[in-house]
C-alpha cells in the first residue's frame, strides 16, 4: 500500500511537498483503523507529525483529509481506502506541521458563541435547586450536544474557508443553536439577535459538506437551516 503525506514545516521547509510511503498489504487487516498506518508510518519516520489521542472517536484531535474528505483517523476503516491513499491536512487552517493545524480561530468562533448555558442566576447558583426539564424538551438536544469539535465540519466549508473569523462555521453554529433550544436557557432572544448578521448565520448556503463530513452523524446544516428560522421569526 502506498500512503501519500502533504508535509510541511513552516519553520525549516521552504514549500509543502507530498511524501510517499510503504507499508506492506499483508499486515494491514480488515479491523486496521488509519491512524494504526499512520502510527506505523511514524516508527520508520519519526519526523512525521500528526495528532491523536483517544483513538475511540472520542477526542476529535485527529480530524485530516482522506483522499478528499475529512475525517477521524482512528475511526477510519484502513482497507476502504484502497491501496493509494492521499492524507492531507484539514483544510482551511495554517499548518503548524505535516498533519497538525492551528485551530485557534475554529477556537475562537466556538467560544464567541458562548456555548454554555446561561440560566435563572438564582436558581443555577442553588445546589439544592434542579432545573428541570421535560423528556421532550430533552429530546430537542439530541444531535447537538454530541459534537466533539474536531473540525471535520467547518474544515469542509467554503464559507468558513473565505472568512474563518467572520463566519462562525457549522460546529459553532451547532453550538449556538443547541443552547438557543435549551429549554433552561433566558437568553434565548438576546442569542438569536447576535447570530442575526449577513456574515453569521446567513453566510451559510447549505451545501451540506459539514453534514456529509461529521463523524459523529451530526447534521450541522439541518441546525443552521433551525436557527435561521428561529431569527427571522424574531425580527417580527
Ligand atoms: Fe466534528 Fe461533527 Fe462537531 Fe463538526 S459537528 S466539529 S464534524 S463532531
Ligand atoms: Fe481521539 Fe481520534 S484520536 S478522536
Amino acid at each position: 500500500m502506498q500512503i501519500l503525506i502533504d508535509r510541511y514545516n513552516p519553520q525549516s521547509d521552504s514549500a509543502p511537498y507530498t511524501q510517499s510511503y510503504h507499508l506492506i498489504d499483508d499486515e494491514i487487516g480488515e479491523d486496521t483503523m488509519l491512524l494504526e498506518l499512520l502510527q506505523r508510518l511514524r516508527i520508520q519516520d519519526p519526523t512525521l507529525g500528526f495528532r491523536s489521542s483517544c483513538q475511540e472517536g472520542v477526542c476529535g484531535s485527529d480530524g485530516m483529509n482522506v483522499n478528499g474528505n475529512n475525517c477521524l483517523s482512528c475511526i477510519t476503516l484502513a482497507k476502504p481506502l484502497g491501496n493509494r491513499i492521499h492524507i492531507r491536512p484539514l483544510p482551511g487552517f495554517p499548518v503548524i506541521k505535516d498533519l497538525i493545524v492551528d485551530m485557534q480561530l475554529f477556537y475562537d468562533q466556538y467560544k464567541n458563541v458562548d456555548p454554555y448555558l446561561k440560566s435563572d442566576e438564582k436558581l443555577s447558583s442553588d445546589p439544592e435547586h434542579e432545573i428541570l426539564q421535560s423528556p421532550e424538551e430533552r429530546e430537542k438536544l439530541d444531535g447537538s450536544y454530541e459534537c466533539i469539535l474536531c473540525a471535520c465540519c467547518s474544515s469542509s466549508c467554503p464559507s468558513f474557508w473565505w472568512n474563518p473569523d467572520l463566519f462562525p462555521g457549522p460546529a459553532a453554529l451547532l453550538a449556538a443553536n443547541r443552547f438557543v433550544i435549551d429549554s433552561r436557557d433566558i437568553t434565548t432572544i438576546d442569542r438569536l439577535k447576535s447570530l442575526d448578521k449577513a456574515e453569521k448565520t446567513f453566510r451559510c448556503r447549505h451545501i451540506q459538506n459539514c453534514t456529509a463530513a461529521c463523524p459523529k452523524g451530526l447534521n450541522p446544516s439541518r441546525a443552521i437551516q433551525g436557527l435561521k428560522h428561529k431569527i427571522v421569526k424574531n425580527r417580527s
